[in-house]
């Protein structure tokens, strides 16, 4: 086992995983005040929205306007989804200085998400890649259903690796392996890292888990001992995939965070702040949030 890393960074998801998935579409103004939430958090990375086809994703139809009025932080990347040249063009054009391109380890998934097989998936962000790094952006790749598929098709970690390679060789600055529907267990975690570990260095590899079966938080924990030191989670726990049925939130930055400062691992993160962020959220979604780290911090609150 290795020593576990002293500083880790998080990539907040709460504004683009999180509102995906809400049946209910949230203004643009409030995505704003959310997003400038976080932004005082001294969260680094803030995933901001997706510039998808509004039909595949009303949630975040209005990704332009958003961008825009987000008070961007000094110090604070926001990144958003660029599935192909068209929402490249319209993050740019937004002002974005940061994209994601998305694909995954299962076909069925790949088709259902964005209408491509993995190999065109592939194809498609050769040129989304080559011009962003052509005007100077940070570029992510996601590899979706790292540890199942909604859909029950197989998927082996050596197929993650092999989609992980190929969009590092293509151009991406880092990779988020991602637990869409929250299967993953710890030991499953254990051999991904350490078979993506031979091929890419672990300081340009996130993790993203889901916590649909309550393992999000020992997987961060399996994921730290064998050398991760960047993580996905969402401000009160919300996410999930509208294309992965089944699947819910994101690990909560809140239960990350607790946990990870009782070790005594650094963040920079406020977590009261992060609170705030989600009380906010909360407010105008008007249903309870998932994360019991901040459930705890609420309920101790009302005992005051
Ligand atoms: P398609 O229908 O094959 O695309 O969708 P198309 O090129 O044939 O275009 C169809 C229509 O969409 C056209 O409009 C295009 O102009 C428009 P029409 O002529 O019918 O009026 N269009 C766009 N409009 C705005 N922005 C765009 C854009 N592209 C096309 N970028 C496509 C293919 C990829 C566009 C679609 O399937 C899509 O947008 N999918 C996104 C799905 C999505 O956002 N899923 C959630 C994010 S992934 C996730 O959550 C997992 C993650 O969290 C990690 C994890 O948990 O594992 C990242
Ligand atoms: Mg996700």
């Amino acid at each position: 086992m290795m020593s576990l890393p002293k500083r880790v960074t998080l990539f907040e998801m709460g504004a683009r995983d999180g509102l995906q998935n809400e049946s209910e579409i949230v203004s643009a103004g409030d995505k704003v005040r959310y997003i400038d939430l976080l932004s005082a958090t001294g969260l680094g990375w803030i995933e901001a929205t997706s510039f998808v086809s509004p039909k595949a994703i009303p949630q975040l139809a209005d990704a332009g306007e958003v961008f825009a009025r987000i008070r961007k932080a000094p110090g604070v990347r926001y990144p958003v989804l660029t599935p192909n040249m068209k929402g490249y063009q319209r993050a740019k054009d937004a002002g974005a200085d940061a994209v994601a391109v998305f694909t995954a380890a299962s076909e069925h998934f790949t088709k259902r998400n964005i209408n491509m097989t993995i190999d065109e998936s592939l194809e498609t962000f050769r040129e989304v890649v080559r011009a962003a790094k052509n005007d100077g952006m940070w570029v992510r790749g996601y590899v979706s259903t790292a540890f199942g598929s909604p859909f029950g098709d197989e998927v082996t970690p050596r197929a993650v690796v092999d989609v992980g390679v190929k969009l590092i060789e293509m151009g991406c600055d880092s990779l988020s392996i991602g637990d869409t529907i929250g299967v993953g267990v710890p030991s499953q975690v254990e051999v991904l890292v350490s078979m993506l570990a031979e091929k890419i260095p672990l300081d340009r590899i996130a993790m993203h888990f889901h916590d649909t079966r309550g393992t999000a938080l020992a997987n961060v924990y399996a994921a730290l001992q064998q050398g991760i030191s960047s993580f996905d989670s969402s401000a009160g726990g919300l996410g999930g995939c509208p294309y992965a049925p089944g699947a819910t939130g994101n690990v909560g930055t809140e239960d990350v965070l607790y946990m990870l400062h009782q070790m005594g691992i650094e963040t920079g993160v406020d977590v009261a702040k992060v609170r705030a962020a989600s009380r906010f959220i909360a407010g105008v979604l008007g249903h309870a949030l998932t994360s019991k780290a901040f459930q705890a911090m609420e309920a101790s609150t009302q005992r005051l």
